[in-house]
């Protein structure tokens, strides 16, 4: 159970450890300037119907109720222990789990924490104007839902950094509230997270792509032989769920609606689909594009001693580790990279070790896949005939084997001059962008009222009703 009773609500004994608890509650009131600051634009008076952690068993871990998100309970919730746990691949195997950090691993393991941790802030600082445009309370709801959670999952790695990194723990923390997303100066780590959100399409698209980056990043780390970092990431997994299901049921619902008004008007016509107040399938096929090649970049490259140390060291496993069948060495297997050769993309097996970024990678397009063809569904059943593609693995990317080349969405390999050319039938350009604002100008706050251009979930969150007053503006 969660001890609420506590400045920072936490399961980890917190009160036991008082320069600890100190120093967190130093941290604390940054944190909450950065949240005033970079949270969500001109929210801190609204109560939102907001789900809170209060245990970290998988079974009604969550209670509902209002709050003013400025007053949201973050902690610091780490799954249980358990005490056989042991590491499971690389040159430990075998071993009791770490429950402090091997000296050796100690300036990468605080790299590994902070490149995770700089990513929660930096998609909540990526969101914060998009309240102000929301197509509906229950939509404003969950993008709120998704920041609290966001905010809380920086608080996961912090107290990573604070509980067994000492000072240097403590300054990276600080560093955490510092860096901006998008800033020239002081920019977040990681490419995707100093991408503008700047609009629902793209809110949805990143909740379905990129928080699913997390998901499989997390679920590396949730592998790790130091434990308190694998059973940190465990928790944060199941929060991670909603948010995907956000990004997934939010572009399903916008196909649905652009289906639904197709089909009434008898359109196929992109321009005379925007005409009628909807976002056309190509311009969703445009920011899909964009969405998966910047996602794609964050697995880094596809050939890495990094990731191979990561692994034989033990500090980062593969998706689902423990249920692969093999000698979770890899000292002899073998795994395919593609690299761009003249005009030509060729594939070539490097030893597995050094691809496991690239098999991650891997592991999560096949996941977007089966999501992809969900989306495809909807477009099937009302019979237009639009087929959603995932493009390429080397379109637009900008790390690793294809990084410097101008990969089609088909995989040819073209030149600059012919991609220039042709890069906006396959990625939103700015007119894109404009019309897709251009339906989101204002906020829909009636209860059970959706913006023309979404279709109303299928239910409302926690059995509501769909016209459930989610949010309180006062
Ligand atoms: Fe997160
Ligand atoms: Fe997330």
């Amino acid at each position: 159970m969660i001890d609420y009773t506590e400045k920072i609500p936490n399961n980890v004994d917190l009160g036991r450890d008082r320069g600890l608890q100190r120093a967190l509650e130093h941290w604390q009131p940054a944190y909450m300037g950065w949240w005033y600051d970079m949270g969500p634009n001109e929210s801190h008076n609204f109560e939102v119907y907001l789900r809170t952690a209060i245990s970290v068993e998988p079974d009604g871990w969550a209670q509902f109720g209002y709050v003013k998100m400025p007053e949201y309970r973050w902690g610091i919730f780490l799954q249980p222990r358990d005490e056989k746990r042991e590491v499971n691949f690389g040159i430990h195997k075998g071993q009791p789990a770490w429950q402090e950090v091997p000296g050796e691993y100690r300036s990468t393991l605080r790299r590994v924490i902070v490149t995770q941790g700089d990513t929660e802030p930096a998609s909540v600082e990526q969101q914060r104007l998009l309240g102000s445009s929301c197509p509906s309370m229950y939509d404003l709801r969950n993008i709120f839902q998704v920041n609290v959670e966001e905010g809380r999952h920086l608080w996961a790695m912090v107290y990573l950094l604070h509980r067994y990194f000492g000072r240097d723990g403590r300054e990276e923390a600080e560093a955490l509230l510092a860096r901006r997303s998008g800033d020239a100066d002081n920019p977040r780590i990681l490419g995707a997270f100093n991408e503008p959100t700047p609009d629902w399409l793209a809110f949805y698209m990143f909740t379905f792509f990129t928080d699913r980056d997390g998901k499989f990043q997390l679920c590396a780390l949730a592998e790790s032989g130091f434990d308190p970092l694998s059973r940190t990431c465990r928790f944060m997994l199941t929060e991670e769920a909603h948010h995907m299901f956000v990004g997934e049921t939010g572009v399903t619902r916008i196909i649905k609606r652009t289906c639904e008004v197709m089909k009434e008007n008898k359109v196929e016509d992109p321009a005379q689909v925007r005409a009628l107040g909807v976002i056309d399938l190509q311009t969703i096929q445009r920011y899909l594009n964009f969405h998966y090649s910047v996602t794609l970049d964050l697995y880094g490259s596809d050939v890495s001693s990094n990731a191979a140390n990561y692994f034989t060291n033990g500090l980062k496993g593969r998706f689902r580790e423990t249920k692969l069948d093999d000698d979770h060495v890899l000292s002899e297997a073998e795994y395919p990279v593609y690299e761009v050769i003249g005009d030509k993309i060729v594939k070539k097996n490097v030893p597995a070790l050094t691809a496991l970024n690239e098999r991650l990678r891997d592991d999560y397009i096949e996941e977007i896949a089966d999501g992809v063809g969900r989306w495809q569904r909807v477009i099937d059943e009302a019979g237009i005939p639009f087929k959603l593609m995932l493009p390429h693995k080397g379109f637009h990317r900008a790390i690793g084997n294809f990084a410097g080349h101008h990969i089609s969405v088909n995989g040819d390999v073209l030149t600059a001059e012919a991609w220039d050319k042709r890069k906006h039938e396959w990625l939103p350009s700015p007119a894109d962008e404009k019309f897709v604002q251009s339906l989101m100008t204002g906020r829909v706050v009636e209860p059970g009222q959706f913006a023309n251009w979404i279709a109303p979930p299928l239910r409302g969150i926690n059995s509501k009703p769909l016209d459930f007053e989610y949010v309180r503006f006062n």
